[in-house]
Parts: C-alpha cells; structure tokens; sequence
C-alpha cells in the first residue's frame, strides 16, 4: 500500500515512524500519524509558512522542514498544479510515491475542523494524468484530457489536424466509433501543441496518439499527404454524405437511406415526387445556399441583437449570452448559439418566453423556421451518465431572417435582390441556479464537453452534464455560481471559453 492510500485510509494503518533530523516535534505530539506534510515557500513566503507549520504541529500534525520521500501531502498557496509540478521536478528528492498536491485552504479547513478533513476536488491540485514530455523547446506538459489543455484556434497543425478530422468524419459516416474517437483526440491533442510537429520525434511522448495515427503522421511528414486520406476524400459514399449531410435535419440515417437508393446529388433528391422530407428537411432545402455559407461573426452579433431585443421585450432582467462557437472567439460558425435565463422569473414565465419570444418574430415576419423542444428538466434529477447525452433544458432551433441592413450598419456588401439571409439559430432557457453548468456545456467545443465528463468520471468519481455536478463518494451535488466554480470542483485549472477550441 502506498502513502496516498495510507493516506486516505484513515487513521488505523500505522506508517513505520521516521525519525528525522527534520522533524521538530517530538514524536509524542504527533495525532495523526498517516499524514506527513510539506508546505511549499514559493509564493506563499517565510513568514505565513512559518506560522502554517507552527499551527499544525500543535494540533498534532507532522509536518516536514524539507521536502522527502515520506511526505504525503504537499500544501501550496497561491500555485497551481502544474506550478507545483514543476518545482517538484527540479528538486533532488524525489517523492517516493506520488503525494498529494493540495492547496493550503485544505490545511486550513484541517486546522479549524483539529483533524486531518477529507481531500476533495477543491483541494486538490494536480492530477496524476499529466504527460511530461521534452520537446526542442523544453520541458511541456500534455494531458490526455482535453479539459486539461489550451486549445486556442492558433492551430500550428493544421496538415495534421485536417487529416485526421477527414478521417473522423469517415468512420462516423461509416458509424465506427472507436476509430472515430481515436482520430477526433488525435486531431484534438495536436490542436493544443504550442509548436508545428516536423518528425516523429516531436510527436514522442504525445498522449493520444496511437500507433495507426502515427503512421498516417509520418507519411503526412515524407509525402505530405496521406494516402488513406486521399482515398477518402475520393471515396464515393464519404462524399454522399458530406453532402447531404449538409443540409439542415439530414443526419446519418437519412444519408445511408438516400445514398443506398442510388442518389449521389442535392437537385435529384430535390426532385424526386417519391421522397417523404420532413419539415425540417424542407425548410433545409429551401435556405439552403444560405445556410451552408457560414454565419460570420458581424452576422452572429446582429443575431445577438435580435434576440436581445425580443427576450427583453418580454422579461427585462434576463441574460442573453453568446454561447457555442462564437463565444471560444470564433470567426465564422454554421448557427448561433444562446443561452438564456433570468434571476427573477417563475417557472411559469420562464416556460413562456420561447414561446413568446418565436410569436413576435413571427408577427414581424422574420420566422423562417422553428422547432420549440419543452424541457424535460427536473430538479432532483442526478447528472446523465453518458458522455453525449442530449440536455433537459426548453430550447427552440430556428432559422431566422436577418436583414442585411441589420449587418454593420448595412455597410456590408447587398445582393442583387434579396435583402436577406437565412440565419440558424438555437434558443436555450434554463434556470436561473443552473446557468453555470448550461453555459459550460453549450459553450463546446463538443470534445472538450466529451474530456470533461470523461474527466468528472473517471479521475474525480463524479458526474458532470449540462444540469448538474454530483459526488458520487460523498453522495452530494455540488452547487456553482460561476465556470470558475465547476472547474473549482473538479480540481481543475480554469480554462477560459477561447481555450476550449479542443
Ligand atoms: N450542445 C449540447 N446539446 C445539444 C447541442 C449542442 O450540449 N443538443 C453543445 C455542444 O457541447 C456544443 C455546443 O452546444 O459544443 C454548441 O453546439 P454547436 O452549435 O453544434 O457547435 P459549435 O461549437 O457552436 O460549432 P459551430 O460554430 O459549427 O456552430
Ligand atoms: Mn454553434
Ligand atoms: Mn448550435
């Protein structure tokens, strides 16, 4: 049994006596044997570590002058877990067994409870699953979790990245999933990496990257390109499906349906009397041209504009904010997002505001298509299991009509014509209690939504979706005000919106 288990296994478990010089208590006054701590200097300074450590050898704890094998726990203020690391790294004594990395607001809870108090996420400061791997620039530290990394849209891969989202994108068509995961946390992880990978050796140490997406790497780094890419890219049911797909309320079944009875083209399956299209199929087909053009980020603010306007209209102190990909500071996105809740609202008048809100631009003729989907929510509900479980939350997919005179003061180039563009839009309301975690999951990207579930599960016995974060070792939900407070929970270093771009 090692430390860190020792450590959590309560007081009973006597750990063999150490009898340093270090070590300024005599043995006698030490309460809780299991428990051998070090409180780092850096940042917190001399005095207060001093004063830290005076505090809790009077309350019976054993604390180290200097860092050794025996330490269990490591307190830190002011660091981060990666800053605790990395001075970590650099010490000659090395941690025997991995202690506990946590920040001093545990040792001070400890010191106000007069025992050692349960570590939990909020405590802790690392997690054991960083990968540290030398690069040509140094010492970099990758995690296999992209909730763990910066992903910004400066993607210094993109010969990589494209490829393997090309041959994510195939194996989906072709619904094999783990070969679809595999080359979607390929292409993610790269999108993290502060340099251009240029051999092999680059990629050493890499999490994520398996020997199947090393190789197409490597013929990508001789060829520059890779065959099997090619070949998908040529291949005649991947492109069939890129292509229906591309119409709004085509997914996957529909796709297989339209490729196995012979189309290959939109005008034919346009065209065909036999062909049943649902409502959303149809108004897909009729905006179209518009729809497939990217929504910019000038169009996504007068959107913005839009939905402010009429959601005030009707309740006044409600939030609007920008979520999805314009809010991780992208360009261009395929709809807008929104995600909307108000402090002040009952449920009732909260339940009405989609309804109220699709109503008025109906009157003003701007509705070109909706579906309102009624909230499944309930509020004792534990968090979903599922890493892509759909969310509970009253939402409305729209398709909007936006006046080009509404874009940049109508300064923005006009057709001939038409004085419009069909715009996609998703509505979603939730309470007002629930907003931090409904803006953490709508915010995406959908892979590092997937890692921080993935992450909740497996690394904090925890269960994280759109509603909710629950404990399942201590049986709680976990209440947020803010995404700083979720990540807070989770033990994780917070990542801003424009970092998720994993
Ligand atoms: N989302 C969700 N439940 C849904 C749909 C979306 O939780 N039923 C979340 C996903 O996590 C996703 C985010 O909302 O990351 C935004 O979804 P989407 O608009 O599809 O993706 P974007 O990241 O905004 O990309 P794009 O720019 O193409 O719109
Ligand atoms: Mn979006
Ligand atoms: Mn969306």
């Amino acid at each position: 049994m090692d430390s860190l288990q020792m450590a959590h296994s309560g007081p009973r478990k006597k750990r063999p006596r150490q009898m340093g010089a270090s070590m300024a208590s005599p043995p006698q006054d030490i309460k809780f044997r299991d428990l051998v701590l070090f409180i780092l200097e850096k940042k917190m300074g001399t005095t207060r570590r001093a004063f830290l450590m005076e505090l809790a050898r009077r309350k019976g704890f054993r604390v180290e002058n200097e860092l050794s094998d025996s330490v269990t726990h490591i307190v830190a203020e002011n660091n981060s877990g990666s800053d605790v690391l990395e001075w970590l790294q650099v010490q000659k004594v090395r941690a025997r067994s991995q202690p506990e990395l946590l920040d001093v607001s545990w040792l001070i809870e400890c010191m106000s409870a007069g025992k050692p108090v349960a570590t939990t996420g909020q405590h802790q400061l690392v997690v054991s699953v960083l990968v540290v791997i030398s690069t040509v620039r140094g010492l970099i530290k990758i995690s296999p979790y992209a909730c763990q990394r910066r992903t910004t849209l400066n993607n210094r891969n993109h010969i990589f990245t494209d490829a393997f989202e090309i041959l994510a994108e195939n194996c989906e068509f072709r619904e094999n999933e783990g070969s679809c995961l595999a080359f979607m946390r390929a292409a993610s992880v790269l999108k993290s990496l502060p340099f251009t990978i240029i051999s092999m050796k680059d990629t050493e140490g890499i999490p994520c990257l398996g020997d199947k997406v090393k190789s197409i790497i490597e013929e990508i780094i001789e060829d520059g390109e890779s065959s099997e890419v090619k070949a998908v890219l040529n291949d005649e049911r991947y492109q069939s499906f890129k292509l229906f797909t591309s119409v709004f309320g085509v997914g996957l079944k529909t796709s297989e349906k339209w490729f196995r009875m012979g189309f290959r083209t939109l005008s034919k399956i346009r065209s065909d009397k036999t062909l049943k299209f649902t409502r959303m199929q149809k108004a897909g087909f009729f905006y179209y041209e518009d729809l497939v053009s990217c929504v910019t980020k000038a169009e996504a603010e007068a959107v913005g504009v839009l939905v402010k306007e009429a959601v005030w209209a009707f309740l006044p102190d409600a939030f609007v904010t920008v979520t999805g990909g314009f809010r991780r500071g992208k360009k261009i996105g395929h709809d807008v997002d929104f995600l909307i809740t108000s402090p002040g609202s009952t449920e009732e008048e909260e339940q009405q505001l989609l309804p109220k809100v699709i109503n008025l631009w109906e009157r003003k003729g701007l509705l070109l298509y909706y579906d309102l989907v009624e909230s499944t929510f309930e509020k004792f509900k534990l968090p979903s299991r599922k890493v892509d479980a759909l969310d509970h939350f009253q939402k409305c997919f729209l398709i909007l009509k936006l006046h080009h005179q509404r874009v940049d003061g109508g300064k923005s180039s006009q057709q001939e014509g038409k004085t419009w563009k069909a715009i996609r839009v998703d509505l979603v309301m939730c309470p007002y209690e629930r907003r931090a975690f409904a803006l953490l999951g709508w915010t995406g990207s959908r892979q590092f939504e997937r890692d921080l579930r993935r992450y909740a599960t497996h690394e904090r016995k925890m269960m994280l979706d759109n509603h909710a974060l629950y404990d399942k070792t201590k049986r709680i939900v976990l209440e947020a005000e803010s995404e700083e407070d979720i990540f807070a929970h989770l033990g994780l270093d917070y990542i801003d919106p424009w970092e998720r771009n994993a």
